[in-house]
Protein backbone atom coordinates (compact mmCIF):
# COMPACT_ATOMS: atom_id res chain seq x y z
CA UNK A 1 0.00 0.00 0.00
CA UNK A 2 2.90 2.25 -0.92
CA UNK A 3 1.43 4.29 -3.55
CA UNK A 4 -1.21 6.28 -4.98
CA UNK A 5 -2.53 3.66 -7.61
CA UNK A 6 -2.02 0.89 -4.84
CA UNK A 7 -4.44 2.98 -3.06
CA UNK A 8 -6.96 3.60 -6.35
CA UNK A 9 -6.47 -0.42 -7.06
CA UNK A 10 -7.76 -1.14 -3.25
CA UNK A 11 -10.51 1.15 -3.56
CA UNK A 12 -12.31 0.18 -6.84
CA UNK A 13 -11.77 -3.29 -5.25
CA UNK A 14 -13.48 -2.33 -1.95
CA UNK A 15 -16.31 -0.58 -4.04
CA UNK A 16 -16.96 -3.25 -6.10
CA UNK A 17 -17.52 -5.48 -2.47
CA UNK A 18 -20.13 -2.75 -1.49
CA UNK A 19 -21.78 -2.70 -4.46
CA UNK A 20 -21.91 -6.33 -4.38
CA UNK A 21 -23.19 -6.25 -0.65
CA UNK A 22 -25.28 -3.79 -1.56
CA UNK A 23 -27.38 -5.80 -4.01
CA UNK A 24 -27.28 -9.24 -1.73
CA UNK A 25 -28.99 -6.76 1.07
CA UNK A 26 -31.52 -5.56 -1.54
CA UNK A 27 -32.59 -9.29 -2.90
CA UNK A 28 -32.87 -10.63 0.69
CA UNK A 29 -35.32 -7.46 1.30
CA UNK A 30 -37.15 -7.94 -1.32
CA UNK A 31 -37.72 -11.88 -0.77
CA UNK A 32 -38.88 -11.07 3.06
CA UNK A 33 -42.32 -9.33 3.25
CA UNK A 34 -42.22 -7.44 5.82
CA UNK A 35 -38.98 -5.69 4.42
CA UNK A 36 -40.31 -5.57 1.07
CA UNK A 37 -43.75 -3.65 2.41
CA UNK A 38 -41.75 -1.24 4.01
CA UNK A 39 -38.96 -0.42 1.35
CA UNK A 40 -42.02 -0.32 -1.50
CA UNK A 41 -43.75 1.95 1.38
CA UNK A 42 -40.50 3.87 1.67
CA UNK A 43 -40.03 4.47 -2.11
CA UNK A 44 -43.42 6.03 -2.09
CA UNK A 45 -43.38 8.14 0.44
CA UNK A 46 -40.27 9.42 -1.14
CA UNK A 47 -41.99 10.18 -4.18
CA UNK A 48 -44.69 12.06 -2.73
CA UNK A 49 -43.32 14.04 0.10
CA UNK A 50 -40.68 17.04 0.09
CA UNK A 51 -40.53 18.15 -3.48
CA UNK A 52 -44.56 19.03 -3.44
CA UNK A 53 -44.31 21.99 -1.52
CA UNK A 54 -41.15 22.98 -4.09
CA UNK A 55 -42.81 22.63 -6.95
CA UNK A 56 -45.88 24.65 -6.06
CA UNK A 57 -44.09 27.57 -5.17
CA UNK A 58 -41.58 27.39 -7.99
CA UNK A 59 -44.71 27.46 -10.24
CA UNK A 60 -45.79 30.43 -8.13
CA UNK A 61 -42.48 32.46 -9.22
CA UNK A 62 -42.19 31.23 -12.53
CA UNK A 63 -42.20 33.85 -15.56
CA UNK A 64 -41.43 31.29 -18.50
CA UNK A 65 -44.50 29.29 -20.01
CA UNK A 66 -41.73 27.09 -21.40
CA UNK A 67 -40.32 26.63 -17.57
CA UNK A 68 -43.54 26.43 -15.89
CA UNK A 69 -44.89 23.36 -18.62
CA UNK A 70 -41.69 21.40 -17.42
CA UNK A 71 -42.52 22.47 -13.33
CA UNK A 72 -46.23 21.03 -13.92
CA UNK A 73 -44.31 17.51 -15.79
CA UNK A 74 -42.40 17.23 -13.26
CA UNK A 75 -44.83 17.32 -10.44
CA UNK A 76 -47.21 14.80 -12.21
CA UNK A 77 -45.00 12.35 -12.80
CA UNK A 78 -43.86 12.05 -9.44
CA UNK A 79 -47.44 12.16 -8.06
CA UNK A 80 -48.27 9.22 -10.70
CA UNK A 81 -44.81 7.23 -9.12
CA UNK A 82 -46.11 7.43 -5.68
CA UNK A 83 -49.41 6.22 -6.87
CA UNK A 84 -48.05 3.81 -9.26
CA UNK A 85 -45.68 2.71 -6.00
CA UNK A 86 -49.20 2.39 -3.43
CA UNK A 87 -50.71 0.40 -5.95
CA UNK A 88 -48.26 -1.80 -6.53
CA UNK A 89 -47.68 -2.40 -3.13
CA UNK A 90 -51.40 -3.21 -2.50
CA UNK A 91 -51.73 -5.74 -5.44
CA UNK A 92 -48.60 -7.90 -3.60
CA UNK A 93 -50.66 -7.74 -0.48
CA UNK A 94 -48.12 -5.87 1.56
CA UNK A 95 -49.74 -3.34 4.32
CA UNK A 96 -48.39 0.21 4.14
CA UNK A 97 -45.47 1.16 6.53
CA UNK A 98 -45.11 4.88 8.42
CA UNK A 99 -41.88 5.88 7.75
CA UNK A 100 -39.98 7.54 9.97
CA UNK A 101 -39.10 11.35 9.35
CA UNK A 102 -35.26 10.14 9.58
CA UNK A 103 -35.36 8.11 6.81
CA UNK A 104 -36.80 10.49 4.59
CA UNK A 105 -33.73 11.21 2.43
CA UNK A 106 -34.61 14.61 1.05
CA UNK A 107 -35.40 16.06 3.73
CA UNK A 108 -32.20 15.26 5.62
CA UNK A 109 -30.46 16.75 2.61
CA UNK A 110 -32.24 19.80 2.10
CA UNK A 111 -31.37 20.43 6.64
CA UNK A 112 -27.92 19.49 5.72
CA UNK A 113 -27.73 21.73 2.74
CA UNK A 114 -29.05 24.72 4.68
CA UNK A 115 -32.92 23.86 5.16
CA UNK A 116 -33.48 24.18 1.31
CA UNK A 117 -36.60 23.42 1.25
CA UNK A 118 -37.83 25.78 3.43
CA UNK A 119 -36.65 28.69 1.45
CA UNK A 120 -39.63 30.70 0.37
CA UNK A 121 -38.36 30.83 -3.23
CA UNK A 122 -39.08 34.19 -3.75
CA UNK A 123 -35.79 34.83 -5.43
CA UNK A 124 -33.79 33.46 -8.47
CA UNK A 125 -31.06 32.06 -6.16
CA UNK A 126 -33.77 30.60 -3.94
CA UNK A 127 -35.29 27.83 -7.08
CA UNK A 128 -31.66 27.96 -8.60
CA UNK A 129 -30.73 26.02 -5.27
CA UNK A 130 -33.20 24.06 -4.56
CA UNK A 131 -33.58 22.90 -8.51
CA UNK A 132 -29.14 22.14 -7.33
CA UNK A 133 -30.77 19.73 -5.00
CA UNK A 134 -33.46 18.04 -6.92
CA UNK A 135 -31.24 17.55 -9.92
CA UNK A 136 -28.91 15.31 -7.71
CA UNK A 137 -32.18 13.79 -6.28
CA UNK A 138 -32.85 12.49 -9.63
CA UNK A 139 -29.54 11.41 -10.16
CA UNK A 140 -29.52 9.37 -7.43
CA UNK A 141 -32.79 8.39 -8.46
CA UNK A 142 -32.43 7.21 -11.43
CA UNK A 143 -29.07 4.86 -9.93
CA UNK A 144 -31.37 3.91 -6.84
CA UNK A 145 -34.04 2.45 -9.21
CA UNK A 146 -31.88 1.09 -11.54
CA UNK A 147 -30.34 -1.16 -8.51
CA UNK A 148 -33.47 -2.09 -7.27
CA UNK A 149 -35.02 -3.06 -10.28
CA UNK A 150 -32.14 -5.94 -10.67
CA UNK A 151 -32.86 -6.80 -7.36
CA UNK A 152 -36.36 -7.51 -7.70
CA UNK A 153 -35.61 -9.11 -11.03
CA UNK A 154 -32.99 -11.75 -8.91
CA UNK A 155 -35.99 -11.63 -6.07
CA UNK A 156 -38.25 -13.54 -8.90
CA UNK A 157 -40.67 -10.48 -9.07
CA UNK A 158 -40.42 -9.25 -12.70
CA UNK A 159 -43.75 -7.17 -12.72
CA UNK A 160 -42.44 -4.53 -9.77
CA UNK A 161 -38.98 -4.67 -11.36
CA UNK A 162 -40.89 -3.40 -14.84
CA UNK A 163 -42.64 -0.46 -12.75
CA UNK A 164 -39.15 0.44 -11.36
CA UNK A 165 -38.04 0.64 -14.96
CA UNK A 166 -40.95 2.62 -16.25
CA UNK A 167 -40.33 5.08 -13.08
CA UNK A 168 -36.63 5.22 -14.50
CA UNK A 169 -37.51 6.71 -17.63
CA UNK A 170 -39.27 9.61 -16.47
CA UNK A 171 -36.57 10.06 -13.70
CA UNK A 172 -34.13 10.58 -16.73
CA UNK A 173 -36.52 13.27 -18.19
CA UNK A 174 -36.85 14.95 -14.91
CA UNK A 175 -32.72 15.50 -14.79
CA UNK A 176 -33.13 17.33 -17.99
CA UNK A 177 -36.21 19.22 -16.66
CA UNK A 178 -33.95 20.37 -13.30
CA UNK A 179 -31.35 21.04 -15.64
CA UNK A 180 -33.26 23.83 -17.75
CA UNK A 181 -34.87 25.04 -14.57
CA UNK A 182 -31.72 25.59 -12.61
CA UNK A 183 -29.78 26.81 -15.53
CA UNK A 184 -32.85 29.41 -16.01
CA UNK A 185 -32.32 30.67 -12.54
CA UNK A 186 -28.84 30.14 -11.60
CA UNK A 187 -26.98 31.08 -14.48
CA UNK A 188 -23.09 30.36 -14.83
CA UNK A 189 -23.31 28.78 -11.69
CA UNK A 190 -25.50 26.20 -12.27
CA UNK A 191 -22.55 23.80 -13.04
CA UNK A 192 -20.87 24.69 -9.85
CA UNK A 193 -24.03 24.76 -7.63
CA UNK A 194 -24.74 20.95 -8.77
CA UNK A 195 -21.29 19.88 -8.03
CA UNK A 196 -21.33 20.88 -4.74
CA UNK A 197 -24.69 19.79 -3.83
CA UNK A 198 -23.77 16.63 -5.25
CA UNK A 199 -20.67 15.91 -2.49
CA UNK A 200 -23.28 16.77 0.36
CA UNK A 201 -26.03 14.25 -1.37
CA UNK A 202 -23.13 11.39 -1.54
CA UNK A 203 -22.28 11.86 1.37
CA UNK A 204 -25.72 12.18 3.00
CA UNK A 205 -26.97 9.47 0.91
CA UNK A 206 -24.58 6.70 2.25
CA UNK A 207 -25.51 7.67 5.86
CA UNK A 208 -29.01 7.39 5.19
CA UNK A 209 -28.41 3.86 3.43
CA UNK A 210 -26.97 2.93 6.85
CA UNK A 211 -29.51 4.15 8.71
CA UNK A 212 -32.51 2.46 6.84
CA UNK A 213 -30.65 -1.11 7.38
CA UNK A 214 -30.35 -0.53 10.42
CA UNK A 215 -33.51 0.35 11.09
CA UNK A 216 -35.37 -2.37 8.87
CA UNK A 217 -32.73 -4.71 10.90
CA UNK A 218 -33.62 -3.58 14.35
CA UNK A 219 -37.90 -3.08 13.95
CA UNK A 220 -38.01 -7.10 12.92
CA UNK A 221 -38.58 -6.30 9.68
CA UNK A 222 -35.91 -7.66 8.01
CA UNK A 223 -34.01 -10.72 9.23
CA UNK A 224 -30.41 -10.50 8.04
CA UNK A 225 -29.04 -14.20 6.85
CA UNK A 226 -26.13 -14.69 9.82
CA UNK A 227 -23.59 -15.03 6.97
CA UNK A 228 -24.34 -11.17 5.63
CA UNK A 229 -25.00 -9.49 9.47
CA UNK A 230 -21.50 -10.77 9.78
CA UNK A 231 -20.11 -9.01 6.70
CA UNK A 232 -21.98 -6.38 6.86
CA UNK A 233 -21.28 -5.14 10.33
CA UNK A 234 -17.64 -4.59 9.99
CA UNK A 235 -18.17 -3.29 6.25
CA UNK A 236 -20.11 -0.62 7.54
CA UNK A 237 -17.55 0.20 10.10
CA UNK A 238 -15.25 0.50 7.85
CA UNK A 239 -17.35 2.68 5.18
CA UNK A 240 -17.88 4.62 8.64
CA UNK A 241 -14.17 5.01 8.72
CA UNK A 242 -13.11 5.40 5.25
CA UNK A 243 -15.11 8.34 4.95
CA UNK A 244 -14.00 10.41 7.47
CA UNK A 245 -16.03 12.57 10.06
CA UNK A 246 -19.39 13.68 9.09
CA UNK A 247 -19.27 17.56 8.91
CA UNK A 248 -21.59 19.81 6.87
CA UNK A 249 -20.11 21.15 3.57
CA UNK A 250 -21.90 24.28 3.77
FE1 LIG B 1 -40.06 10.00 -9.14
FE1 LIG C 1 -38.09 12.44 -10.32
Amino acid sequence: MNTLSDWLTAMVKWFSVEDRLDQAVRVAMFRQPAAKAFSLSAYADAEGTGEGAVFDRALARSVDPDVERLIRKHQEDERNHERWLIERREALGLPAQPIPSHLRTIEVLSAEAGNLLDLPMTEDRHIAAVYALLYVVEERALAEFASAERALRTAGDPETADLFARIATDEANHLRYCDAVGRRYAGPAWNGSVDAMRAIEQRVYAQQQRAFTRYVVDSGRFVMPPWMRFVTLPTVAMADWLRGPRTAAV
